[in-house]
């Protein structure tokens, strides 16, 4: 006997999109996925394959605590907080699954609380958990802020998480410190999570508040300015109430031992991240200024700027930029973002030249 048919799956599984990464296309120049344009660290590549080759970094093994902690213990080093705060995962995606099933799922209007436009995970983990998310506009004309007090006003005593990208990913704008306080205060009830995955190339970082509020996470990743989005490494910063929770949660070994080693050698490698974050500055500057007069450009704390390219489509500058072998990010499958929005990723100077000269030549 055969049996064709499909098991029911959830509905809260039925009603969500797939994630659509950036677009890669051989040969072309790729500024769709806000990767890193000098790739990783030589250093890190050395010591991978020179470990590999001694021995002394196995595939044939689990992942060591001891590495797990040396990795926690430079990463708090870094980003100046107490080592007990620091969880790692696979990605921030990755830690964000986790604290999703952590705090999402009991079926409440306005359990989540998403600004947008923003990067769609929130909105498709929250959905995956059983959760339904209420999303507050940002505003356009304000080089898309988030109103603070429509934020807090579609608040409720069942709100669990409010997701805060800063920068913001497609809009690259920063939280202002004072709203995200008075957000943590008014909401006490609620996690105000803060995603600095771009938090590198700006000049601020939000970092601090996590030991004064404990409604206050900050998420990083390793994938942006250290180059290393191939081996998925992220961390949060964390209350430490919330600590024993969440490795109570997450799933054993989601780090794995040729990540361990790339992010610690990354970390080491100071003069990379410099010229990584020098390089995405300048370039970015370079992006604004010599688009901005062609198209709509919003300032950017982040490593790609975003364009609004009305009275064209996104769709068609994105497909008018493939043929002439570049792939931008087209924003329209961003919740909020409207048609008309195209996010380019800072790439070398060579790119952001061709970019811009293709740009002005549609
Ligand atoms: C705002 C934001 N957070 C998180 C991520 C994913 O980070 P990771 O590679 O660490 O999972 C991205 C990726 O583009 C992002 O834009």
């Amino acid at each position: 006997m055969t049996i064709r048919m499909r098991v029911p799956v959830r509905p809260s599984v039925e009603d969500i999109t797939e994630y659509k990464p950036g677009k890669s296309v051989k040969g072309a120049i790729k500024l769709s996925s806000n990767e890193n344009p000098l790739g990783a660290s030589p250093e890190v590549v050395r010591a991978i394959v020179g470990r590999l080759e001694a021995g002394d970094l196995k595939l044939s093994v689990y992942p060591w605590e001891r590495n797990e902690e040396s990795l926690r213990e430079e990463i708090a080093r870094y980003a100046g907080v107490d080592v007990n705060r620091i969880v790692i995962g696979a990605g921030i995606d990755g830690v964000l699954d986790t604290l999703v099933k952590i705090f999402i799922g009991n079926g409440d209007e306005a359990e989540a609380l998403i600004p947008v436009p923003t990067f769609s995970l929130y909105e498709s983990l929250v959905k995956i958990a059983g959760g339904t998310p209420r999303y507050i506009p940002r505003d356009r004309d304000n080089n898309f802020g988030i109103p603070a007090a429509a934020l807090i006003s579609a608040c409720n005593d069942k709100t669990r998480m409010i997701f805060l990208s800063s920068p913001n990913n497609p809009t690259g704008n920063c939280m202002a410190e004072g709203d995200v306080r008075a957000i943590a205060e008014s909401v006490p009830t609620a996690m105000v999570a803060i995603d600095e995955a771009y938090v590198e190339f700006a000049d601020k970082s939000l970092v601090n508040l996590v030991n004064e509020y404990d409604n206050v996470l900050v998420l990083r990743t390793f994938s942006k300015a250290f180059g290393l989005a191939g081996l998925r490494v992220g961390y949060a910063v964390i209350p430490e109430w919330l600590a024993s929770i969440y490795n109570k949660v997450a799933l054993p070994f989601t780090v794995n031992n040729v990540a361990l080693t790339a992010a610690l050698t990354a970390l080491s490698d100071k003069e990379h991240l410099r010229r990584s974050i020098e390089l995405v500055q300048v370039g970015r500057a370079y992006l604004e200024q010599n688009l901005q007069g062609l198209f709509t450009v919003y300032l950017s704390e982040a490593n790609f700027v975003l364009v609004d390219v009305s009275p064209r489509t996104a769709r068609e500058v994105f497909d008018a930029l493939l043929k002439k072998g570049i792939t931008v990010r087209d924003c329209s499958s961003f919740r909020g973002a409207g048609d008309s929005f195209i996010r380019i990723s800072v790439g070398t100077q060579e790119q952001n030249e061709k970019v811009v000269a293709a740009l002005k030549s549609l």
